[in-house]
């Protein structure tokens, strides 16, 4: 469970998270929603241990990030596995080497690693791709690499910033497919961080709308998309937007 309490960051003297604060439930598939700009990564910056905050609070499983050593920011972070726009594979390795990654950096047991390689590159359906490099690979089959190795420690948490916004509209399809199938035979929290209302409509339980560092909706998927709110219908351009 991750708490968010009254959580504010500045950058540069700037306010760019505005007393934000939510709950993310064991299970949920929840979307950090809004347009670019709206701090969406800086709050994922600060979930992940990777920015500080001035006040407010963030705890994962109890745990308040700021209060952390960097051995326990470590730890943290490898119960959350990440998944990226730009996929963030190695280029000069093959799929194999890209989803055994986090697993060698841990140290863990080198037949383990093998094993559970293999393991993903088949559930992500890359079994006949094991040996080509991601330049030889298209991107939604990048995507599926950099899914497959965000699961190989095992995460209670996956993180994905934009995760499908290189992607064509079909792909995408796939690729959302492909976490929910991974999704129903596991326990794992997905935070999915979209200005993509479709992505959000389609996977997530929950959403929270962010708008210039602030909340301003929440609640439920369908409830927070069937009022038709004035947050969501900026979101979706329906209002005037002549300065955008
Ligand atoms: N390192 C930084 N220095 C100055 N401004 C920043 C920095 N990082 C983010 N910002 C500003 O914070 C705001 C939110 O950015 P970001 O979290 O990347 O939004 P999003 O992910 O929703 O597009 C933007 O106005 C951005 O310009
Ligand atoms: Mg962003």
């Amino acid at each position: 469970m991750i708490e968010i309490c009254n959580l504010k960051k500045s950058i540069n003297n700037k306010n760019i998270l505005k007393d934000i604060s939510f709950t993310i439930e064991e299970g949920d598939v929840f979307g950090i929603i809004g347009k670019s700009g709206s701090g969406k990564t800086t709050l994922l910056d600060c979930i992940s241990g990777l920015k500080s905050y001035d006040s407010g609070s963030i705890s994962i499983d109890g745990k308040e990030i700021s209060k952390l050593n960097s051995s326990e920011v470590r730890s943290v972070r490898k119960n959350i596995g990440f998944i990226f726009q730009d996929f963030s594979l190695l280029k000069r390795r093959n799929v194999l080497d890209n989803i055994a990654l986090p697993m060698k950096c841990w140290k863990l047991d080198k037949g383990l690693i093998k094993e559970k390689t293999l393991e993903l590159a088949t559930l992500v359906d890359l079994e006949d791709h094991c040996y080509k490099r991601p330049k030889e690979l298209s991107g939604g089959q990048q995507q599926r690499v950099a899914i497959a190795r965000a699961l190989s420690l095992d995460p209670q948490y996956i993180i994905c910033d934009e995760f499908t916004s290189a992607l064509d509209p079909s792909t995408t399809n796939s690729i959302l497919n492909l976490l929910m199938d991974i999704k129903k035979n596991s326990k794992l929290t997905i935070i999915v961080v979209t200005h993509d209302m479709n992505v959000a409509k389609k996977i997530c339980n929950k959403v929270v709308v962010l708008e210039d560092g602030q909340i301003v909706d929440s609640g439920y998927t369908t409830d927070v998309f069937s009022k038709d709110s004035s947050a969501v219908r900026r979101l979706l351009g329906k209002e005037d937007d002549k300065n955008e």
